[in-house]
């Protein structure tokens, strides 16, 4: 027994908490995580299908890694989800097919395959709940922790494959997310990042019946209101969130609750009206720029990242400009920006006109650019500034530690002892492209 297993892991933070539920449920099953693949029995990859040749890149990455050694090779996560059985026939290797709702199972398919009861296992179900049911070993929390409060998507943006990989939104009990909140501080957790595909569309039953509102659904305010009263917690954040369902009394929470950081990830993906009209957004430009104004008026130390797709189909550059101008307007603290990437069964992948590859490179550019331009102004903005940071991290340099401060933004000091988990002010002395530098107080 002990077999060893290699996971890969790639995708949003939805798979990087899936992918370290997915190691400690298979140690707990007996078998052993390694990390160098050329010694593993089992390979697992857990995969994203967000852009182009994920399914490629993954057996490419196979064709890599497999050796004599390899018993058992499984393919897992929204790839899986999105591609079926028609996995194994683009390659004879793969012997188990899970999708994202049931890797509590795959300790269980491995087995089978090692115990020569069948070559080939595929699992796609959507099962609701039951993956939740195991909580991470004590030894294995750590003081910042995600915490799933919801997942999937019913919004079908009109370029996304989540909604049919990940299936329609559901909302995890009030009373389980509390209890799992409450485990991972007892346990020494200090930050909680709530992750889902869009939470604050958040409808959680009422943990109890209140006498006033029979049965009000608990939104995600509500959640993050009930969390921060837990006792040892210092930081609360949540990702990612759809400008639609931003709620005013979402906005009265981060100004009311000092646990609950000032910064939040709403993607606009196009500033042109046509574009988000054709993407199926559901808002106007001017809709989504109103709403951040008025989270900036109700909590006025709010600051913000977003999403952009350029080269979306028929995107002029004059639609793409109108995606510049938001830049301006909002000034993010960090953004992420992508080329439109066709996928199948999408209803963009059939429109006329799609933008050639090079137009979206040089719009993809350009974008950067400008990006890049407020992510220094912001990082520059901190200059003989305090901010509270978490460490996270080693720096390249001996004695160096990386933290996070509550924007986002990468804190490099020195120090002679190991502050990895630690919250401590720092003095901040310069500041570069990507991170800053300063001295702890
Ligand atoms: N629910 C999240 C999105 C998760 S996908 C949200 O709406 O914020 C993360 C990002 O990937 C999206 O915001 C979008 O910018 C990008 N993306 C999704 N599908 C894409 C595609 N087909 N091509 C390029 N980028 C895409
Ligand atoms: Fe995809 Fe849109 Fe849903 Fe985000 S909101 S996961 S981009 S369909
Ligand atoms: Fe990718 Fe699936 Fe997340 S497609 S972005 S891993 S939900």
């Amino acid at each position: 027994m002990h077999e060893k297993f290699y996971l890969e892991a790639y995708g949003c933070q939805m798979n990087v908490y899936d992918a370290k539920v997915i190691i400690n449920l298979m140690e707990r099953s007996g078998f052993q995580e390694i990390l160098d693949p050329g010694d593993a029995d089992i390979l697992i990859f857990y995969t994203c299908n967000i852009r182009e040749n994920a399914a490629k890149k993954v057996f490419s990455r196979l064709g890599m890694l497999k050796t004599s050694k390899t018993k058992v090779v499984a393919i897992g996560g929204c790839v899986a989800q999105a591609e079926k059985d028609s996995i194994f026939k683009m390659s004879k290797d793969v012997n188990v097919v899970f999708g994202p709702h049931v890797y509590h199972l795959l300790s269980s398919y491995i087995q089978r395959v090692l115990n020569g009861e069948t070559k080939q296992v595929i699992d796609i179900d959507y099962i609701k709940d039951d993956k939740f049911c195991g909580k991470l070993d004590r030894e294995r929390v750590t003081y910042s922790e995600f915490v799933t409060i919801q997942e999937g998507c019913d919004n079908f943006c009109s370029y996304c494959v989540v909604p049919y990989t990940r299936g329609r939104e559901y909302s995890r009990p009030v009373k389980d997310i509390i209890a799992d909140v409450k485990y991972l501080v007892s346990n020494g957790t200090r930050a909680i990042t709530l992750i889902g595909q869009n939470v604050n569309s958040y409808m959680g039953e009422a943990p109890y019946i209140n006498i006033d509102v029979p049965n009000t659904p608990w939104k995600l305010e509500r959640l993050i209101r009930a969390i921060a009263e837990i006792d040892g917690i210092r930081r609360i954040r949540y990702t990612t969130s759809h400008p639609k369902d931003i709620s005013v009394a979402l906005m009265k929470a981060h100004a009311e609750i000092p646990l609950l950081v000032p910064f939040t990830h709403i993607p606009i993906q196009s500033g042109s009206d046509r574009i988000l009209r054709l993407m199926n957004r559901g808002h106007t430009s001017s809709e989504y720029l109103d709403k951040l104004k008025m989270f900036c008026d109700i909590c006025p130390t709010m600051q913000f990242s977003s999403d952009f797709i350029v080269g979306f189909p028929t995107e002029t550059f004059r639609d793409f400009e109108d995606t510049l101008r938001v830049v301006d307007e909002m000034q993010y603290t960090i953004s992420y920006a992508f080329k439109y990437s066709r996928r199948k069964n999408t209803p963009a992948d059939v429109m006329p006109n799609q933008i050639p590859d090079l137009e979206k490179e040089k719009r993809l550019k350009l974008l950067q650019d400008t990006l890049m331009k407020y992510q220094i102004l912001r990082n520059e903005s901190l200059l003989h500034k305090t901010q509270e940071v978490l460490f996270e991290k080693v720096g390249k340099k001996d004695g160096q530690y990386i933290g996070k401060n509550v924007y986002m933004q990468s804190v490099v000091v020195e120090s002679t002892t190991n502050i990895i988990g630690e919250f401590r002010d720092v003095l901040i002395e310069s500041a570069g492209t990507n991170c800053v530098f300063g001295r702890v107080l």
